[in-house]
């Protein structure tokens, strides 16, 4: 078989924040395609980058107080403990915002304008007149056009569900400033997705077997005319005002290209990158990265998650195809990773699986690997992390049905052969045989991602070889007399099983399968291995134990809570409920609902914040509040609340507090968790009386 050249990428996550154990699945399960390839003989290039442009980077980094260049090298300066610990094992990691992307992301949409498929057309948005922004639509707030949930995204209603467009949501305000926006107009830039070319190319494209079914019956109405004869697909904005972090577009000053348009050339530019630096050279591959991409025999996949389906099935292989470049031979698309039964993923129910605390409490980054790899098929369907279930498999199968069948043999070859091989007999021979017509089996399941299907038939094998074993008990050959040869034969048949299983497993163990070929004294296994032998004579390091069980109380110390929620379970704040009062005596308090109409820092000090709310008296009040440590002023614009409506005016240093904020801590404000205002449910408004 000839050598297949391989161009694979994982999704490049946003560098404003550490990696999930979302993350770690994708590119674990793109790993272990990778190395199965290798494992074929063929060479791959893996790449990934971070994603580094946009608004919501900037505003983070903003926030941060530092600049987003210097922001995201944070981020990425934190990458590598988590893929270095989940073997994962890509061969270059580099950013959106590198000089390699900003080339290529400009050429790319040069030649789309060559090709007349570049337009612009000036439209209205909302601008934040004290940030002097375009506001994109997750920095839009308002009241629900359809249900009146107040405090909603510019784009969806998280109360009702309503998709709509900002412009609707009622009494808008900027969630940076709070300020009210306004219509501004603005000349944008637009990929004409719609142009019969394109939909014709993505007609075909998505029909040559590049996506799954599952992922072609969704996107079609984009492409496939609808019910008013017309498909879904619209012509694509790619252009942001200044300021942005983003790549300029060229010959349009003040202009940026929209963040998801240079994100996936990060995968071209990583490629480049990688080839620049001579990586592939050093792999045997002579050519530059413009010849590599050029060559029609060239393969390029991308592994992603199924929320960025269009982006990477409709608007990237339009990308390249329209720009002269080569299409992704396939785009392979997963679901999401749920924790214990599809509970969502809190940190502070102590439901999230952290990868960095797995790690750190010791649990055997191979476990995971091995766990979720036996969940994963070639459909993009969600996958839950059970974790009676993780132990339960990894204990059985992977120690109790594979690592057992070296513990039981390799003791007697050592101590009663001198760590040599001998001849296998017919039985054996036929155990060998049947592990080895398997090959063809499992790794056209592998090549098809059908790791849990790969690992059953794995597992299956192993059941023959436990049951070969417990035919022969060598344990019994062992004490009887004149036995040694059948002893020799049948421990040697069970070596050379563990080998084949070794072999079949690695992709999913790297790490694993390399402390096995040292105790096997064997090169690096590669799938063709699977028709050798190590035969008689071979000599066989000692036995050191392989892996570990897990331990349950790994697992229950890994979804603990972290300590600061622990703490607050069981301590309620160290503070002693107060003496009785009467419900009389509680009337006599009223609390309000109130509006934080607006709110800002308090020149000369560093605990009050001052806020302007609206408890719909018709008139604003002033409060003074001690909360300057826990929020920023910009956070709680908008935002409702609950205060102290009759409390006496009292005359403070910086002017009169109208009022007071409720808000929870421990007697010690300083302490961990610090300072919690309250946020009332939606469906509140401002001057209601709370009771
Ligand atoms: O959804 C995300 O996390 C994006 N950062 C993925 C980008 S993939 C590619 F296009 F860069
Ligand atoms: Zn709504």
């Amino acid at each position: 078989m000839s050598q297949r050249r391989l161009f694979v990428t994982t999704a490049l996550p946003y560098a404003n924040g550490h990696f999930h154990i979302g993350h770690i699945m994708e590119y674990i399960q793109a790993d272990i395609w990778v190395r199965f390839q290798r494992m074929q003989g063929n060479q791959v290039h893996f790449v990934c980058a971070d994603d580094a442009h946009g608004a919501p980077i900037m505003i983070a980094a903003d926030k941060a107080g530092k600049t987003p260049q210097q922001f995201v090298a944070d981020i990425a300066a934190g990458r590598k403990p988590y893929l270095d610990g989940f073997h994962i094992a890509f061969d270059n990691w580099h950013s959106t915002d590198a000089p390699e992307n900003h080339e290529l992301a400009q050429q790319i949409y040069r030649d789309l304008k060559a090709n007349d498929l570049i337009e612009t057309r000036t439209i209205e948005q909302f601008f934040d007149p004290e940030k002097n922004m375009f506001l994109p639509d997750r920095f839009i707030k308002g009241e629900c056009p359809n249900c009146h949930a107040r405090d909603q995204y510019g784009d969806n209603c998280e109360v009702c569900g309503k998709v709509y467009s900002p412009t609707e949501l009622i009494s808008p305000y900027s969630a940076l400033s709070g300020a009210q926006p306004v219509l501004k107009q603005s000349e944008h830039f637009f990929f004409k997705l719609s142009d019969p070319r394109c939909l014709a190319f993505l007609d075909q494209w998505t029909q040559s077997g590049a996506v799954q079914p599952e992922v072609l019956n969704k996107i079609s109405e984009w492409i496939e005319p609808g019910a008013d004869g017309k498909p879904k697909m619209g012509d694509w904005d790619i252009s942001r005002d200044a300021p942005y972090f983003g790549i300029e577009i060229p010959d349009a000053p003040g202009k940026y290209f929209y963040v998801w348009l240079d994100a996936p050339v990060g995968y071209l530019a990583s490629l480049k990158n990688w080839f620049d630096k001579g990586g592939p050279r050093a792999l045997g591959e002579p050519r530059s990265f413009d010849a590599f991409m050029a060559d029609p025999a060239t393969e390029q996949f991308h592994f992603i998650g199924k929320d960025i389906i269009t982006f990477h099935t409709l608007f990237w292989p339009a990308m390249l195809h329209f720009s002269g470049r080569k299409t992704p031979n396939a785009v392979f698309v997963h679901g999401f990773l749920t924790i214990n039964n599809g509970e969502k993923m809190s940190k502070s129910r102590g439901t999230g699986l952290d990868p960095l605390k797995y790690l750190s409490l010791g649990m055997n980054p191979e476990w995971l690997r091995y766990y979720l790899a036996a969940k994963l098929g070639s459909r993009n369907e969600d996958v839950d992390f059970n974790a009676d279930d993780f132990m339960a498999r990894v204990n059985s199968d992977l120690i109790g049905k594979y690592i057992n069948i070296a513990s039981r043999a390799a003791g007697f070859i050592a101590k009663r052969f001198d760590g040599q091989l001998g001849e296998v007999s017919a039985d054996g021979d036929n155990l060998i045989d049947h592990l080895q017509t398997a090959a063809p089996t499992i790794t056209a399941l592998y090549a098809e991602r059908e790791y849990g299907k790969a690992l059953r038939e794995v597992m299956l094998l192993a059941d023959r070889v436990n049951a070969y074993v417990d035919q022969n008990k060598p344990w019994e050959l062992a004490k009887k007399e004149g036995m040694d040869a059948r002893l020799h034969d049948v421990c040697t048949a069970c070596i050379e099983s563990f080998r084949l299983l070794t072999l079949y497993l690695k992709p999913v163990l790297p790490a694993l399968a390399a402390s096995v070929e040292a105790f096997l004294q064997v090169q690096p296994l590669q799938f063709s291995d699977a028709s050798n032998l190590l035969g008689a004579g071979h000599r066989i390091n000692a036995y050191q134990h392989l892996m570990q069980r897990v331990d349950v109380k790994q697992l229950d110390a890994l979804f603990e809570p972290p300590p600061a929620a622990a703490a607050e379970l069981t301590v309620p704040g160290g503070e002693p409920i107060a003496d009785t009062i009467t419900i009389d005596d509680f009337s006599k308090i009223d609390l309000r609902i109130a509006q934080i109409v607006n709110c800002e820092a308090v020149e000369g000090s560093t605990k009050l914040l001052r806020l302007t709310l609206d408890v719909g008296e018709g008139r604003m009040r002033n409060v003074f509040s001690g909360i300057a440590s826990a929020y920023a002023p910009e956070d709680l614009v908008g935002k409702l609340t609950v205060m102290v409506a009759n409390l006496a005016p009292r005359k403070m240093k910086f002017g009169v507090s109208e009022g007071m904020v409720l808000a929870a801590s421990h007697a010690d404000e300083t302490a961990e968790p610090g300072i919690h205002i309250l946020n009332p449910w939606p469906g509140a408004k401002p001057g209601m009386r709370v009771r």
